[in-house]
């Protein structure tokens, strides 16, 4: 008997010890296979009680039931650690560092561009303008010919003019042939339209000009339109362009659709005139050019100037951002570095 109870014994000692180099659940199942399932190692031992007498067969039997117990709570024990292992490890290769600095994503935004003829637009909308869509690409016509541009004038000439190859067919240099159009289109109700848009000068590129930039052209047309209905829409839009208390002040100036025609600036916001960097120390910043609208012009568009009149003028629309923003080179808005982009907008 006693032979059998260091079997046991030893079979506990075993068996613990090889507890513990299970590392998971499958190979824990396995191991009790091994040690107490029907074909196991403690079956084995327990073969042995046929050999032994009545009286020493329960106390065999109960002292392996004891071993039995220790040693299936061992295992419970044993499963337990290797879940919480499990668990642990599963936790930390997939889990999130909360205390990471987030990566910020990358909103797209508007152009300074769109920002500022979207600026433009509400102001104007807000005076009773309406947009109107007119072609970038034009004939020589509409661009300068029913503008009352002369044949030989300069602003024809080739270096300031992008061409097709087909003859007559050019990009616009301005907005103001959206002019013609609206008038073509209306005549001979009134009408009071706002032209933004694209335009391209074959220029050399400086600080001060691009070969593509946008205008928006501002036209009404109708009975008794004077010049100070054209002074009242300037001066409210500065205002609101560039905050309440602006003045505006007109110069002579010639174009050939609006007679008489003015350039027209307003006082400076950053120095209130005094001069400074910005102005040029002018104390006066360029808004536009502006007048009333030429009488060919309105005949080419359909009305009779003895019965219509009408005013017109046109800006940069990226002249107006750069005024606004302290932006001093136009070059920046087309070369898509996004370090201006995002300081801008
Ligand atoms: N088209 C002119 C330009 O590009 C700007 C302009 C001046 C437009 C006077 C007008 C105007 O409508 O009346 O320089």
């Amino acid at each position: 008997m006693s032979d059998l109870l260091t079997q046991l014994e030893t079979l506990q000692h075993e068996a613990q010890s090889a507890l513990t180099t299970t590392q998971t659940r499958e190979e824990s199942e396995a191991w009790y296979r091994d040690y107490l399932g029907r074909q196991g190692k403690m079956t084995a031992v327990l073969r042995g009680l046929g050999q032994l007498s009545k009286e020493e067969r329960p106390m065999v039997g109960q002292a392996a039931n004891v071993i039995k117990n220790v040693l299936e709570t061992a295992l419970q024990e044993r499963q337990a650690l290797l879940e919480q292992e499990e668990i642990t490890r599963t936790l930390s290769a997939e889990g999130i560092d909360v205390t990471l600095p987030g990566r910020a994503q990358q909103v797209g935004k508007l152009h300074p561009t769109t920002v500022a003829m979207h600026e433009m637009i509400d102001i104007l909308v807000q005076m009773g303008f309406q947009v109107y869509d007119a072609p970038e690409v034009e004939t020589d016509d509409y661009n300068f010919g029913l503008l009352n541009f002369l044949p030989g004038h300069p602003a024809r000439e080739m270096q300031d003019t992008f061409f097709t190859t087909t003859p007559d067919v050019i990009l616009r240099t301005h907005t103001s042939p959206g002019q013609i159009h609206a008038m073509r289109e209306f005549a001979p109700e009134p009408i009071r339209v706002i032209l933004p848009g694209k335009c391209w000068r074959n220029e050399d590129v400086t600080a001060r000009s691009e070969m593509m930039f946008y205008q928006v052209e501002g036209l009404a047309v109708g009975h008794n339109i004077t010049f100070s209905d054209l002074k009242g829409v300037l001066l409210n839009f500065a205002n609101k362009m560039y905050g309440e208390g602006r003045r505006i002040r007109f110069r002579k100036s010639y174009f050939p659709f609006t007679e008489p025609s003015v350039e027209v600036d307003v006082d400076c916001i950053f120095c209130n005139s005094k001069g400074c960097r910005i102005c040029k120390y002018q104390g006066w910043l360029e808004l536009l050019g502006a007048g009333m609208v030429h009488p060919t012009v309105l005949k080419n568009g359909g009305y009779d100037p003895a019965i219509f009149s009408g005013f017109a003028f046109g800006m940069g629309i990226e002249r107006q951002a750069m005024q606004k923003r302290t932006i001093d080179d136009i070059r920046y808005f087309y070369e898509n570095d996004a370090r201006f982009l995002e300081r801008v907008s």
